[in-house]
C-alpha cells in the first residue's frame, strides 16, 4: 500500500515500541494481534487498527499469514523510536538540547562565497574534522523555533575565529554541531553556522554539513526540517 502522511500519534508510539521488544527492529517479526493486544491493555481490533495505521504510514512493513502476520519496523519508525529515546536521554541524562523546526529555503547563494574562503574552510576542516559541501542549507524558521533559538545561548559553540585578506576582515563565525532529521531522512554531521554568538529575533538558520544536503537527504524549497543541537 501506497506510504500516506499519518503521523505518529502515542499509541503509535507504544505499539512500535512493542514491536521493537520483540525485535522487529532486526527484521520480520512474527506477531499475533491477541498476543500484542494483552501487552498494550486494548482490544484485539484496537491492536489491529494501530498495525494497520503505522502500516499507513510507513513505519512498519507487514505480511499477513492464516496464524498472525511477519513484521518489520521501516528506517522512518525507527527514527520515530530514536527520536522517543533522545526525549528519555533528555529527561534522566538531563542533556541540554535545542530542537529548532523550518522549512528549506534559498538564499542568494552567498553562502557558497563565504564557506569557501580559504581563512574559514582550513578552520572548518580543523575545528569540525571536515571540509564542508561549498555552501549554506538556508532554514525558514517557525515563529516558535525564532524564540527557541535564544536558548542556544547555553550551548558552548566551536568558534571559528576572524581573519584578515590583503583588501578586507573577516569576522568570526559560531558553529553548533548539529542533527538535521526531515521526515525522510536522519543526518548527524551537520552544523549550525552564524556570524554572531546570538542574534536574537533572527528568522533563519544556516547549516553547513560534509555533503550536499538537498542531495543526500532530498530536500527541496518548502521540506520541513529540524535541527537539534545537544550539549
Ligand atoms: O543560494 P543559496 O544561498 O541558498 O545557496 P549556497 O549557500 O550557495 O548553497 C548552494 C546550494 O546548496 C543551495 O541550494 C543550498 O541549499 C545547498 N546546500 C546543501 O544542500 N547542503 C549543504 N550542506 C549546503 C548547501
Amino acid at each position: 500500500m501506497a506510504e500516506t502522511q499519518v503521523a505518529l500519534d502515542s499509541a503509535g508510539v507504544t505499539t512500535l515500541k512493542h514491536l521493537a521488544l520483540d525485535g522487529a527492529l532486526e527484521g520480520e517479526t512474527k506477531v499475533s494481534c491477541s498476543g500484542l493486544a494483552e501487552r498494550l491493555g486494548a482490544s484485539t481490533q484496537t491492536a489491529s487498527r494501530r498495525l494497520q495505521r503505522l502500516e499507513d504510514g510507513g513505519y512498519v512493513t507487514r505480511e499477513i499469514v492464516s496464524d498472525g502476520q511477519w513484521i518489520t519496523i521501516s528506517d522512518k519508525g525507527e527514527r520515530n523510536l530514536k527520536a522517543e529515546y533522545e526525549a528519555y536521554r533528555r529527561i534522566f541524562e538531563g542533556k541540554r538540547s535545542v530542537s529548532l523546526t523550518g522549512t528549506v529555503t534559498s538564499g542568494m547563494g552567498e553562502g557558497r562565497h563565504y564557506i569557501t574562503l580559504p581563512g574559514y574552510m582550513e578552520q572548518f576542516r580543523d575545528k569540525l574534522g571536515y571540509e564542508p559541501f561549498a555552501g549554506t542549507l538556508n532554514i525558514d524558521l517557525t515563529p516558535e523555533s525564532i524564540r527557541e533559538r535564544a536558548r542556544l545561548d547555553a550551548v558552548e559553540p566551536i568558534t571559528i575565529s576572524g581573519w584578515e585578506s590583503d583588501e578586507r576582515t573577516y569576522g568570526p563565525a559560531y558553529c553548533y554541531p548539529a542533527t538535521l532529521t526531515s521526515d525522510e531522512c536522519t543526518y548527524e554531521d551537520a552544523s549550525i553556522v552564524a556570524p554572531e554568538r546570538t542574534h536574537h529575533g533572527d528568522d533563519h538558520l544556516e547549516v553547513i554539513a560534509p555533503e550536499k544536503l538537498r542531495d543526500t537527504c532530498s530536500l527541496t524549497d518548502g521540506t520541513e526540517v529540524t535541527v537539534h543541537v545537544t550539549e
